[in-house]
């Protein structure tokens, strides 16, 4: 196989008429073969990590119909939401979308987009229910049908949104770089986008994006996870970390038959719309985490390699400085020191595969 027959999502917009045919498999998969998560092949598009105790109260009180059309991989439901403007990207029938409601509250907006008719039509036929579930005398949340990779086209204005998440979308759109151009554009600065997707270990070939199953089922699309990073990168945002990573087991003969030369994960990531450093650098800078993240009263994780307990200081890297005290996490975060000291590169690294920093480990950073 050539280089050139793979997936280089880092800089490839797709082929004329590749576009066409891979929004509309998508579109005839979500919205006409899938009726519910039971009708998946894999565990690509259906999570199995359990969700923490607050949200998973919060799901309870979701409708019937929203909870049977999930088809994320992943929980991108950040913390520090009350009063926040969020954008769900392929959003479907809604499940994040409501859990962001509520946690958003009254004084938020949830702004829900998805190019499938069925799947808004569900979304929108449960909006009075929820509203009235959480006691918001109006519904927070708006629903709009359109490309995630044209927000313009939609009315999302530049920076107008505070946090953007996605859950098991950005596999299935076809001009990547576009896609997520658009978030950054949408994203005020210090926004942050929290996102879910399926990611391989390698770039896979072209021609497995005509096959509508491999596609739907979040497979043929993924993004190999070094493009990732170099697609951010070129979009000037050098440092995304991640969150969480779970493997995806090809549970189908056919689809492993065809697929099992690659390994794929569900990685849920974060990154911010800040002017940060591509190397993690020391200023010999605190943080201190003041442990005031409703239902995280003991300690806060950015990402997989910070663990913040509350009220005990941890040494940071110039980036991770910023990403506390410069985003809406700002109030739950004290930091000691500034910029104007440098001590060279920051001496950190991310844990080893499968493996997260232990409480109170050592400072680090990525
Ligand atoms: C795997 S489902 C996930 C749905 C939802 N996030 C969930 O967790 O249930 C993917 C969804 O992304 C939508 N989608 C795919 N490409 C899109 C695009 N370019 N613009 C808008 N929506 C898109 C599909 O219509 C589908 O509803």
């Amino acid at each position: 196989m050539n280089i050139d027959d793979c997936n280089d999502a880092a800089t490839d917009a797709p082929e004329p008429g590749v576009a066409e045919r891979m929004e509309s498999a998508v579109r005839g998969y979500y919205g006409e073969t899938l009726h519910s998560s039971a009708d998946l092949k894999t565990s690509a598009c259906c999570t199995a990590t359990p969700m923490p105790e607050h949200l998973q109260a919060i799901l309870a009180q979701l409708h019937p119909e929203v909870k049977d059309r999930f088809y994320g991989c992943g929980s991108p439901l950040p913390p520090a939401l009350d009063g926040a403007t969020v954008l769900d990207l392929g959003c479907g029938s809604g499940r994040d979308v409501y859990l962001l409601s509520s946690l958003a509250g009254a004084s938020g907006r949830v702004i829900g987009v998805d190019m499938t008719e069925q799947q808004l039509e569900v979304a929108e036929r449960h909006r009075a229910f929820h509203a009235k579930s959480f006691g918001h005398a109006r519904s927070n949340v708006e629903f709009h049908l359109g490309d995630l990779a044209d927000l313009a086209a939609l009315g999302i204005t530049d920076a107008s949104v505070d946090v953007v998440v996605s859950n098991c979308v950005m596999n299935l759109v076809p001009d990547k770089p576009r896609a997520f151009a658009e978030i950054f554009r949408v994203l005020k600065p210090g926004g942050e986008l929290y996102f879910s997707d399926v990611f391989s270990d390698r770039r896979l070939p072209h021609e497995l994006l005509a096959d509508p199953v491999l596609l739907g089922e979040c497979l043929a699309g993924a993004l190999y996870l070094e493009d990732f990073r170099r697609l951010l990168a070129g979009l000037g945002v050098v440092d995304a970390r991640m969150c969480a990573r779970s493997p995806i087991a090809l549970t189908d003969a056919a689809i492993e038959r065809k697929m099992g030369f690659a390994n794929f994960e569900s990685v849920t990531w974060r990154a911010f719309k800040l002017p940060l450093e591509d190397r993690c650098e020391d200023y010999g800078q605190v943080a201190t985490y003041l442990g005031t993240l409703d239902e995280y009263p003991h300690a806060f994780d950015l990402d997989d390699h910070h663990h913040f307990e509350t009220g005990k200081p941890l040494r940071v890297c110039g980036n991770t400085a910023d990403m506390l005290s410069a985003s809406r996490y700002a109030a739950h975060f004290r930091i000691d020191g500034d910029k104007r000291r440098h001590f060279g590169l920051f001496d950190c690294a991310p844990p080893a595969v499968g493996k997260v920093a232990a409480p109170g480990a050592k400072a680090s950073c990525c």
